[in-house]
This record gives structure tokens, sequence and C-alpha cells, in this order.
């Protein structure tokens, strides 16, 4: 009856964000050559302003589709060791600025859309690992566990979130809510990463 196969929710998010994903990662500055301790810190700092209310507010809203595991996929505690590891203390880390700009999750397929940024983030946190490692030496145990949050888990975790993504009925609708919140929390992380000064 339909001849036209309708675009999975996997597809519609990978159209729907690619050239955000470009124009982000072209403004990050982990390949930059000017990138010292002081600026990753500073970066460090910025991403943990945006995941620690971004996951309370994704974890809050009790419209995440079961089946996803926030216990299993929160990042916020390991950047929280992070920046402990560079010698923030609790009192400074309370001082740091927190995104208030944050999207609309409102919907269960807007909750879909922004873990699925969350969790591709994962896979270019082995790309900006290594780099890392090889130019500031920074790893899992002075500053670097947020760009590794997975481990080795990180390729296990990505196909058991697609399984996820790919198992929930979505209507065309719902696929389209979920491309607009994903847009949004690239878009929002970027103008909060702008705002905080880290950004090229
Ligand atoms: C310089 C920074 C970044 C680099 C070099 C980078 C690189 C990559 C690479 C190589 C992949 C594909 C991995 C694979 O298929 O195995 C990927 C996927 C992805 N990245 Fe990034 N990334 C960066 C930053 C980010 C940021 C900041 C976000 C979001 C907050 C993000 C979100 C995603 C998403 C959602 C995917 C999954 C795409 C898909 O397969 O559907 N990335 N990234």
């Amino acid at each position: 009856m339909h001849s036209q196969v309708a675009p999975t929710l996997l597809d519609a998010l990978r159209t729907g964000t690619a050239l955000l994903h470009v124009a982000l990662e072209k403004r990050l500055p982990f390949f930059c050559e000017q990138l010292d301790a002081g600026w990753y810190q500073r970066l460090l700092q910025a991403y943990y302003g945006f995941y620690g209310p971004m996951e309370v507010a994704l974890y809050n809203c009790g419209l995440i589709p079961e089946g996803y595991d926030p216990v299993l996929r929160v990042k916020t505690p390991t950047l929280l060791g992070d920046l402990t590891a560079l010698g923030l203390d609790a009192q400074a880390i309370r001082a740091l600025p927190r995104c208030t700009e944050l999207p609309v999750f409102d919907t269960p397929a807007a909750c879909l859309g922004a873990l699925y940024v969350l969790e591709g983030a994962t896979l270019g946190g082995q790309v900006l690992r290594r780099e890392m490692a090889q130019r500031l030496d920074v790893n899992a145990e002075n500053g670097g566990a947020f760009l590794n949050v997975y481990g080795a888990e990180t390729g296990r975790r990505w196909k058991d979130f697609l399984d996820y993504l790919g198992h929930l009925p979505l209507d065309a609708l719902a696929k389209q809510r979920a491309v607009e919140a994903a847009r949004s929390t690239f878009s929002c992380f970027e103008q909060w990463l702008d705002s905080q000064e880290v950004l090229l």
C-alpha cells in the first residue's frame, strides 16, 4: 500500500542535525594549536554548565520513554570528577555559571531527540580523547574522563541506544518533534559555549 518508505527516526535525526554538528565541530577548540591547559579547563567548566542543568531537566521531566537507563548514562558526575581532578573544590564548582536557556522537552519524542545528541557525542569523544591525551597529556585520571565516559563500552552503548530508538513507535509528527529537539540541543549548546567564550 505504501510504496514510499518513511525515513526512520535515526535517519531523520542524522539528516536534521548533520550541518549543526559540522558547524559546532568547527568551532570547538580541541584541534586548535592554541588550546592549552587553561582553555581546556574553561571548556570543561562550560560543558559542566550545560550538561548539569540539561541532565537534571531531562531526567526530571518524566517523559523519557521506557527502556532508557539514566543511572547508566548520566554524564554530569564524570564532568564533576574531571573538574575536581583539575583542582576545583566544591565551592568553586558550585559557583560555576549554569545554562538556563535549555531546549524544551515537552513530549517523549523531544526527549529522544535530546538524548540522541548527548549519546552521539560520546562517539566524537573517542577522537577528542586521543587528541587531548597526545597534546595535553589529559587522561581519565587528570581531567579527561568525560571524553571517554563509557570507556570500552562506547560502541556497545551506542548500539544499545540505537536499538532503543529503533524499537519505539513514532509517527511522522513525533519524528519531527524529535528532530526539532535535537537541533535545539545542538544550538542551545553552541550558544551556551559561545556565551562562555570557549569557542573559536
Ligand atoms: C570537535 C568535536 C567533535 C568531533 C571531532 C566529533 C566527531 C564525531 C565523529 C567522528 C562521529 C562519528 C563517530 C562514528 O560514527 O563512530 C560523531 C558522531 C556524533 N557526534 Fe560528534 N564530534 C564532536 C563534537 C560533538 C558534540 C559537541 C556533539 C553534541 C553535543 C556531538 C554529537 C554527535 C552525534 C549526535 C553523533 C552521532 C551521529 C550518528 O551517527 O547518528 N559531537 N562525532
